[in-house]
């Protein structure tokens, strides 16, 4: 046994909320893979019920490197793991889950790339040799559209921007911790999005099935998630361009009910056809004016480039409608909120899709 060991180069943080029986497989484990690295390794446990800390106290009995914490205000994954990064002592910084379903031998593989000059290394499940062992065709369809729209909206994010597996330099900690809003399952993005060019490297690795315990995700973490990267991305940026962008969509709700009405009164259509009607006046509408006014420095001349224009507006707009009734329909039904609370987030949030998409493809600015 060692008496004194060396000063740790990575500190290894593990968030757990009731792992006893899953860090007591995990931790021998780590002991193996990590032999030839000076490490810590850092249970951030919040009481649990079934007695994780305990488990790691005694643990430590037998892996000195194990430092375990008890956490008893402001429970939850993010948090945890800010705390387990404020008191780690190593150069480099890594997170994984308890529950094994992140593999750990790919953990040396990481550190050489911090080593090699990487401030951010990502565990990718979508990287080269990355996998999930056996998702439900479902699963794999929300994780797949979470990751394009976090895609869509931050073009440089590395592969995997939902893993829960990475390690980064503590100095890149450091210097980002002001800024970290510890809230949810999306610390990474919270890195990512708000480091400006870093170097990001990512080692691939297949996402096991957990065979103990069980995960604390809910139904609702990629809702969350998405949320999560509006307020990334358009926090502090409510531009003049923005609100201009919202004021012309209120008079679209105008010209939407405006011609609806016309369509069902005068022109005798059936409700179906004339909601159609009011729905793409306003399309119309929103485009002209966005084009005149919102976006007069950018304004798009000539048939062409208009028309064009059009195109892509009308299919961003369309995603935006699907933001909104997904989003309402979720809340409601799922999370059980009032249907038009339920409909005015999925609103908002589709109306930031609308504004950020259409601002930088249809009056990109040179
Ligand atoms: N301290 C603490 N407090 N730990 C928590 C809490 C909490 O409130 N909630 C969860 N954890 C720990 C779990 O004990 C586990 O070690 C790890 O965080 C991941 O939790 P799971 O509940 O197993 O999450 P998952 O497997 O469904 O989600 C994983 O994949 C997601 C992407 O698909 C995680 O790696 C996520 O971070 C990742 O976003
Ligand atoms: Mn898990």
């Amino acid at each position: 046994m060692v008496a004194k060991h060396q000063t740790p180069v990575l500190s290894l943080i593990i968030p757990t909320y009731n792992e006893a029986k899953n860090i007591e497989i995990l931790i021998p484990r780590l002991a193996k893979v990590l032999a030839k690295i000076p490490h810590e390794i850092i249970i951030a446990d919040d009481n649990s019920p079934d007695k994780t800390y305990d488990t790691a106290l005694h643990l430590r009995k037998k892996f000195p490197r194990l430092r375990a914490i008890c956490r008893t205000h402001n429970r939850g994954l993010s948090p945890a793991e800010i705390d387990g990064f404020q008191i780690a002592e190593g150069k480099y910084l890594a997170v994984m889950d308890a529950d094994l379903q992140h593999d750990e031998s790919i953990l040396p593989d990481m550190f050489r790339k911090l080593e090699a000059g990487a401030e951010l290394v990502v565990a990718s499940r979508k990287a080269e040799g990355g996998g999930v062992s056996d998702w439900s065709r479902f699963r794999r369809f929300i994780s797949w559209g979470a990751s394009l729209m976090a895609h869509l909206l931050f073009p440089r994010l590395p592969s995997d921007p939902m893993s829960g597996y990475f390690a980064l330099q503590a100095s890149l900690f450091q210097r980002l911790s002001a800024q970290i809003n510890p809230r949810g399952f999306k610390i990474l993005l919270e890195i990512v999005a708000k480091a400006k060019q870093i170097r990001v490297a990512e080692v691939g690795y297949v996402f096991r099935s957990r065979e103990h315990g069980e995960s604390k995700l809910s139904g609702a973490v990629a809702l969350n998630y998405l949320i999560a990267l509006a307020e990334l991305r358009f926090a502090g940026i409510f531009s003049r361009e923005y609100l201009k962008f919202i004021l012309v969509g209120f008079t679209g709700i105008a010209v939407n009910q405006l011609v609806f009405t016309a369509a069902r009164r005068f022109g005798q259509l059936p409700d179906e056809k004339a909601l159609l009607f009011g729905i793409e006046a306003a399309i119309l509408w929103n485009f002209s004016i966005n084009n005149l006014f919102t976006f007069r420095d950018q304004m798009l001349r000539g048939m062409g480039r208009v028309m064009r224009g059009l195109i892509f507006f009308q299919a961003i707009c369309l995603v935006g409608a699907y933001i909104n009734y997904a989003t309402a329909l979720h809340l409601s039904h799922f999370l059980g909120f009032n249907i038009y609370l339920a409909n005015t987030i999925g609103i908002v949030i589709a109306s930031f899709w609308n504004y950020f998409l259409n601002a930088n493809t249809v009056w990109r600015k040179a």
